[in-house]
């Protein structure tokens, strides 16, 4: 129970890709029930695959005994019916980043969820305030952004519109703390903290590349091992995925003009081409499966 006296029993999670997988996957761990949504089934089964190969790496890894995994997968149930969520004391969306999909979902959840019930949004670029607007009840609506992979990387940046409601904005930062994260509170703009920081050191890379400055294994090796970065910035993109890669710098471009977030050109060209990076198999390097080191 939060300082308010609000309490979290279900999780709802909408949206299954990389990121709504590995959040509904940390909330599992902590013993939450979790609900997690997907429009289709062969979205659903792309979710469950997700949530099977992330628990038994940590099997693997000896960080879950495979009595835990089943225990932390039973707490997760698989639906493409959004009103499933009717039981949730908190929903996170983590869809597509298209503000019009996922301001119908806002909209769509009103008729469903409690009048209580805390609603987040995962993105990472759109505007938190303009997707609220979709709900009847804006002021209990935050940002809720996770960090890829969401199961590893502690940070989680909680944004807040200028009508959230400071107890809803406490009681997720309380939750966040409880599942092990490290939450940080920042203003609702494009890019956030991380992504801000982040993106145009990524984007100067890929036009070191473009450029031919130096090699792909190069501009890496001098990030890890100069730095101390536990990943160089090409690998980074490719595990990032181009394309969420490439929406960010162009949200974060046409809202701050700073010419530092102007996408490489090469950027788009791979995005056209399908080289969305580990998902597709192949970005900056080549691999053999999400999960694998770059072959190439
Ligand atoms: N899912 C779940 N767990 C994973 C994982 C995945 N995809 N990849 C790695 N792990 C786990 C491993 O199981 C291991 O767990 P353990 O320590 O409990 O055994 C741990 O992470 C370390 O993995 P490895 O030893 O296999 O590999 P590394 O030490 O090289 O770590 C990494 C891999 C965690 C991905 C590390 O390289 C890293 O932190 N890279 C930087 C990632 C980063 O910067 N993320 C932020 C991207 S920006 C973003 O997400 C914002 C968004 O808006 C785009």
């Amino acid at each position: 129970m939060s300082d308010s006296g609000r309490t979290f029993t279900t999780v709802g999670v909408v949206g299954l890709g990389t990121m709504g997988a590995g959040i509904a996957e940390v909330f599992a761990r902590h013993g939450f029930s979790v609900v997690g949504v997907e429009q289709n089934d062969e979205a659903l089964a792309r979710g469950r695959q997700h949530l099977e190969n992330s628990t038994a790496r940590a099997v693997r890894r000896s960080k879950l005994s495979e009595e835990e995994q089943a225990e932390l997968l039973g707490r997760i149930s698989l639906t493409t019916d959004l009103t499933d969520l009717a039981e949730a004391d908190l929903v996170v969306e983590a869809v597509v980043e298209s503000v019009e999909v996922k301001k119908q979902i806002f909209r769509d959840l009103d008729a469903i969820v409690r009048t209580e019930t805390i609603l987040a949004t995962n993105t990472s670029s759109l505007s938190v305030t303009e997707i609220s607007t979709a709900n009847t009840s804006p002021g209990r609506v935050v940002g809720v952004h996770f960090f890829n992979p969401a199961p590893v990387q502690d940070l989680v940046e909680v944004v807040r519109t200028v009508v959230t409601d400071p107890v809803v904005l406490d009681d997720v930062t309380e939750l966040l703390a409880r599942i092990g994260k490290q939450p940080v509170v920042c203003g609702d703009k494009a890019g956030f903290i991380a992504n801000t920081l982040l993106f145009g050191y990524l984007n100067h890379a890929v036009s070191m590349f473009e450029a031919r400055y130096a090699s792909r294994e190069d501009i890496d090796a001098a990030m890890r091992f100069g730095c101390g970065y536990p990943m160089g910035p090409l690998a980074l993109l490719d595990l990032i995925g181009l394309d969420t890669a490439y929406e960010i710098l162009e949200t974060m471009y046409r809202q701050g003009r700073d010419r530092l977030h102007a996408p490489a050109p090469i950027l788009k060209q791979m995005v056209t081409a399908g080289m969305l990076g580990r998902k597709t198999g192949r970005g900056f390097y080549t691999y053999d499966g999400p999960d694998s080191p770059a072959t190439v």
